[in-house]
């Protein structure tokens, strides 16, 4: 009797400790491998941006020659959206998710037609230069509702702040094989030379259900059988090309960036 109480406290001691050890060790891995997650994280984005500013070929595929294609080529800039007016800001602490989360440093868009409930009061704009330092694209960022959750992504424009290079979602939720096809090389290359704004200055850019036509200026292909996952891509960007997004800094800059 006395010999089974024994072995019980035995076992619930070897229990015990076999947690304590295994406790000790996933916190001891994730202490470890969080600096190491910031830095994947951050190399991910630089490459998003080389990609939407045509520069990842150049940068090839090794991370220390992104990261130098990257430090070379790109300037990130604070921006306050409402105003378009550049600010003060450290730019590698920006954090667009957690900024739409406070309160105090968001607010609820009047037309919230990319379904993002808030919008960070300031951004980061990326300028990428070419080898004699001319702008030659300008990042921006954008988030808004898919069919299953937000997508965040990045739109590279020309210096004219109105010419479409490249449209790189890097963020996502859609189904593979049908919203996931926004990260479908051909469906990336129907970007180039489209146009973001009409004649009288609105957004125009839109996805087209049924293919767009050839001389659509402002518009490409919707994803097949992603109608849903097409609206919001076309949503997104008429959002944050528009008024509550970042055409106050395109009005201030579009006559030219140094
Ligand atoms: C499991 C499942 C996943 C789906 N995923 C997507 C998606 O990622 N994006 C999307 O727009 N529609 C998705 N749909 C389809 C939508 O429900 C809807 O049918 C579709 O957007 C209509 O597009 P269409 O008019 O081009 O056919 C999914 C449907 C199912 C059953």
């Amino acid at each position: 009797m006395s010999s089974n109480k024994e072995t019980f406290g035995k076992t619930v001691g070897f229990v015990f400790a076999v947690c304590i050890v295994c406790a000790a060790l996933v916190s001891f891995s994730a202490v470890q491998l969080k600096p190491l997650q910031t830095a994947n994280k951050l190399l991910d984005k630089q490459t998003k941006i080389l990609e939407a500013s045509n520069l990842l070929e150049k940068a090839g595929t090794k991370s220390k020659d992104i990261v130098a294609t990257y430090n070379k080529y790109v300037e990130a800039k604070m921006i306050d959206l409402d105003s378009g007016d550049y600010i003060e800001g450290d730019t590698k602490l920006f954090d667009e998710r957690r900024n739409a989360r406070d309160a105090s440093l968001s607010s609820k868009p009047e037309n919230d037609i990319a379904g993002i409930n808030r919008r960070s009061n300031n951004a980061v704009v990326y300028l990428v230069r070419d080898d004699a330092g001319k702008v030659d694209t300008v990042v921006f960022p954008i988030v808004g509702s898919g069919l299953w959750d937000l997508m965040y992504g990045y739109v590279g424009l020309e210096a004219d702040l109105n010419t479409v290079k490249s449209v790189i979602y890097s963020d996502h939720k859609e189904t593979p094989g049908l919203g996931a096809e926004v990260m479908n090389p051909k469906w990336k290359a129907l970007w180039p030379g489209k146009e973001i704004y009409d004649d009288a200055g609105e957004p125009a850019i839109e996805l087209v259900k049924g293919g767009a036509k050839a001389d659509n200026e402002h518009g490409v292909d919707a994803l097949s059988g992603a109608t849903l996952t097409s609206n919001g891509v076309t949503n997104t960007l008429q959002f944050w090309f528009g008024e509550e997004g970042y055409k106050p800094f395109i009005a201030k800059n579009s006559g030219g960036l140094n």
